[in-house]
């Protein structure tokens, strides 16, 4: 099997991450921060241990602010529906996936209003359209680091300084390029940020993560045991606790510790090298390519490692079925979760086919996804 899937979830992960998780299981795998016996010690450490390696990769300065969720999904449903209130205005962008578009969408029905700022028709954002939607009530800017349709990369530098300079706080989804691109929250003032561990980050699905500045108010969105404060009927405040309830997924914690580890060792400046290397030979061979549409930036240094096209008007699901059934190439098809995205690539009733390129991918599954597109288009033509 090709996978070129990564922007769903990375497949394969790096060894460690299946033996550590399994580890856990086996040998450790007892309740963290609870009771206070060896094992549910050895289980608190890892999970400590995991975040202060996520403190190093985004140079999040206390390691209490990371919160451990489920999926992106999780986290930034925490962030918009536990920051904004009634009479609040949030901005976001028109290539968001649905995780980011629905729950602003749900808080229309509190009063919460919100400006989708338009993407141009190769997915990117001029930042300027940003700075134009604030308002005297805007409270939130929301944006992905990259399309998860068309790979568009967003200046989120340049947002976290106007979001700065006009004390609005700035929340990034970083679903498609944590692990892989540089974020540094406190250099491009970002003051949440959401990423999946099952994707850039290597570790297993389950796993997510959500940073939150120092001195932000987010409410909680339940309530629960958390190890601490046992005797008080009330959440604890403290981070990450006051996030944190109910028996956390240790297993994948500790195989998500591995996949930053190997990120941490292998470096991200090497790891989007080769992403991008292999994104730009995709993208020439795909231009030689009779009937071939491409989607984006079709720009290595403005797009991650997805690709999107179709073949002519061909259905991008039918393309996606005959490369898995035929040619054992694993892509995603249709509308990714993300409709805006593809009404802003003028893409929505076609949907498109996506190709996700992971550390793992070779310059020769790429050269075997041409070969079978050639075999594809020739037979359509
Ligand atoms: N959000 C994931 C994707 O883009 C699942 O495929």
């Amino acid at each position: 099997m090709i996978y070129l899937d990564n922007a769903a979830t990375t497949f394969p992960k790096p060894e460690s991450v299946y033996s550590e998780a399994l580890n856990c299981m086996k040998n450790y795998g007892a309740n963290p921060g609870r009771s206070g016996h060896k094992l549910a010690l050895a289980a608190g450490r890892v999970i400590y241990e995991t975040r202060e390696n996520l403190c190093k990769l985004f140079n999040i300065p206390n390691p209490m602010n990371i919160i451990f969720t489920y999926n992106a999904t999780d986290s930034l449903n925490l962030v918009i529906k536990g920051f904004l209130n009634s009479g609040d205005h949030v901005i976001t962008t028109s290539i968001e996936h649905n995780s980011v578009i629905r729950p602003i969408k749900s808080l229309e029905k509190i009063g919460v209003e919100n400006t989708i700022v338009k993407c141009d028709e190769n997915g990117i954002l001029n930042v300027d359209d940003i700075k134009k939607a604030i308002k005297p009530n805007t409270k939130l800017i929301v944006t992905t680091h990259a399309s998860n349709v068309c790979g568009a990369i967003v200046d989120i530098e340049s947002i976290g300084k106007i979001a700065r300079e006009m004390g609005i706080a700035y929340l990034v989804d970083g679903a498609q390029t944590a692990g892989v691109y540089d974020i540094d929250v406190q250099k491009m003032n970002i003051d949440m940020l959401a990423a999946p561990g099952h994707k850039g980050l290597m570790g297993p699905q389950g796993t997510g993560i959500l940073y939150i500045r120092e001195g932000l108010n987010v409410k909680h969105l339940k309530e629960g045991g958390t190890g601490s404060k046992s005797e008080e009927l009330t959440q604890p405040e403290i981070l990450p606790d006051r996030y944190e309830s109910g028996t956390p997924n240790t297993p994948g914690i500790a195989g998500l510790n591995e996949g930053i580890k190997f990120i941490l060792k292998e470096g991200i400046d090497k790891i989007r090298k080769h992403e991008e290397e292999l994104t730009d030979y995709l993208i020439n061979g795909l231009k030689e390519i009779d009937m071939i549409k491409i989607y984006g930036p079709k720009d290595i240094k403005k797009q991650c490692a997805v690709v999107s096209i179709n073949i002519s008007n061909e259905d991008s699901s039918e393309i996606s079925y005959i490369l898995d059934s035929v040619f054992n190439i694993a892509t995603r098809s249709g509308l990714h979760c993300a409709p805006l995205a593809h009404k802003t690539l003028g893409t929505f009733e076609q949907g498109t086919v996506r190709f996700g390129i992971g550390y793992f991918n070779t310059k020769n599954d790429i050269d075997k996804v041409l070969e079978a597109l050639k075999i594809i288009v020739s037979q359509i033509k």
